[in-house]
């Protein structure tokens, strides 16, 4: 079965579609009864104007603001942030850039091919256990800070932009997230930098530029399967195409796209340094029959070999401890993953 798994990763999702294939047997992960429904719940995502997070923000203003934000991520764990001060017109560049890279011929994109067992480079994920399916996507990963990660090889020449975007793109990215981890401390009442100093000055972020070609049968595959993200926290611009969905409450809750909003969605390694406050939601991503659909998901993560553990103050009498501390976090939940699984049992007292 592996050695399957090692001959279709070996062809593009997108090349099957050009070439009018049916999707093979290991891409069928569902039976079709759910159907290819994406239509929104009554309550959409939430959306948080982060520029109230602020220091020049009236704190009894902020403090209305932050206890929202406390609330949104205690119950849906991600929401659409605008107010974050990137251009629309430079989310459109990255958005742009991303699309034209798929859009290239095929030997150009192998140019950059990952290796099966990594992560880097332009490609599908890790070949899975026996059993599990594959995702109706192609990726570009790429390693964007620290600077001294970024792996040169895998950075696509073509189109002539995609490097300079990428970089600022990361830059803004960096900002985004300092507001970001202050305002999520802010608003459970601790120290402003609690999280960006567990995060530490080396936390990672990671590029996944996601590309979901269009399907015959897309009520039978998923774009990305059902998981929860292993980073700290994740940024996902989507572009005006649907299919993103965020597990609540049992049900699927497609996740409504706006041009200059950035979905920010916990990951467990919040949920774990939160005690459990934050949750980090379950997502997975439907196919379409019409448009292809892009998106680029930045990973932040904190420090590899940093201890990760519950903040001392979150733990209380009426809140006990949770979680103990683990440790590179995110090799625990890729082994998980790889059998279609969640991980944060593992890190559970
Ligand atoms: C991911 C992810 C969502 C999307 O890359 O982990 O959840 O919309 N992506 O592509
Ligand atoms: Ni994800």
């Amino acid at each position: 079965m592996a050695g399957a798994a090692e001959i279709l990763l070996s062809k593009r999702v997108q090349e099957m579609v050009l070439n009018g294939e049916q999707p093979p047997e290991l891409y069928i992960s569902r039976d079709g009864s759910e159907g290819v429904d994406v239509c929104s719940a009554s309550t959409p995502v939430p959306i948080v104007d982060i520029s109230f997070f602020s220091s020049s923000v009236p704190s009894d203003v902020q403090g209305e603001e932050l206890q929202k934000l406390r609330s949104i991520l205690s119950t849906w764990g991600c929401f659409q942030a605008i107010g974050h001060g990137i251009p629309t017109s430079f989310l459109d560049e990255v958005r742009q850039v991303g699309r034209e890279f798929f859009e290239q011929p095929m030997g150009e994109k192998k140019k950059y091919a990952k290796g099966v067992n990594e992560f880097a480079g332009y490609g599908a994920d890790p070949v899975p256990e026996e059993g599990q399916f594959l995702d109706w996507s192609d990726r570009l990963f790429l390693d964007v800070y620290p600077e001294d990660l970024k792996q040169a090889i895998y950075w696509p020449e073509n189109p002539k932009s995609f490097r300079k975007i990428l970089e600022e793109y990361t830059v803004k990215i960096r900002k985004v997230t300092e507001v970001i981890s202050r305002g999520m401390a802010k608003s459970l009442q601790l120290q402003e930098n609690c999280f960006l100093d567990h995060f530490g000055e080396r936390a990672t972020l990671q590029a996944r530029f996601n590309y979901y070609s269009c399907c015959q049968r897309p009520e039978v595959v998923l774009g990305l399967k059902p998981h929860s993200d292993s980073s700290g926290y994740t940024l996902i611009l989507q572009d005006d195409v649907q299919g993103l969905q965020i597990l609540k409450h049992q049900q699927w809750v497609t996740v409504p796209t706006i041009s200059n909003a950035i979905l920010v969605l916990m990951g467990d390694q919040m949920q774990i340094m939160t005690n459990g406050i934050f949750k980090s939601p379950v997502h997975r991503v439907l196919s379409n029959s019409t448009r292809e659909r892009l998106s680029v998901a930045m990973f932040y993560t904190p420090e590899p070999d940093k201890d990760i553990g519950p903040e001392d103050s979150l733990i209380r009498e009426d809140k006990p401890r949770l979680f103990k501390k683990v440790r590179n976090y995110a090799s625990t939940h890729l082994e998980y993953y790889q059998r279609g699984m969640r991980a944060i049992h593992v890190a559970e007292i």
